[in-house]
């Protein structure tokens, strides 16, 4: 496919359907986890624009960051540890309206405000976590958790 995103100026859900078969369609045939990773990270920026979305890879016990798209974040997260470590170890999607509201939240940035993280699991195992961090409260919901668990369960590697 050309290397150009179609963006929506629809509705989230109609944004996310949008989407979706333009990432299916980027990462298709493409093995390699960190080029998929980097490419999910920019067509989610591109079209929604929030303030930091990324991936951690667990590695050693720890998650380390990965792709990425947004300003500079830590690097490491222990097991149980922030919204991130917590949905690795729960092994489920946590979705954050205020983060000031999460015990033990980790503030990369002190603009993010409400979060998403969608773990990234392969044979019944968390390999990472996809976290997603906006500027504005309550921003994520049940439609940003069940496409971005698409848009996760679609990476082959
Ligand atoms: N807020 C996350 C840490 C990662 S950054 O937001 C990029 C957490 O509490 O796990």
């Amino acid at each position: 496919m050309a290397e150009d995103l179609q963006l929506s100026t629809g509705s989230k859900q109609e944004m996310y359907e949008t989407l979706l078969p333009q990432i299916k369609a980027l990462i298709e045939g493409e093995e390699d986890l960190v080029a998929n990773m980097a490419n999910i990270t920019a067509a989610l920026k591109e079209q929604f624009n929030w303030l930091w979305v990324g991936f951690y890879l667990v590695k050693k016990e720890e998650l380390v960051l990965g792709p990425f798209q947004g300003p500079v974040a830590c690097t490491r997260i222990k097991k149980g540890r922030g919204v991130c470590g917590a949905s690795w170890q729960q092994a489920q999607t946590i979705i954050v309206p205020d983060v000031e509201k999460f015990p033990g939240h980790i503030a990369c940035s002190s603009l993010s405000v409400s979060e998403i993280v969608v773990p990234v699991v392969r044979n019944n195992e968390v390999i990472g976590v996809l976290d997603a961090d906006s500027e504005k409260k309550n921003w994520f919901d049940k439609t940003d958790q069940q496409y971005l668990e698409e848009i996760v369960a679609s990476i082959v590697f």
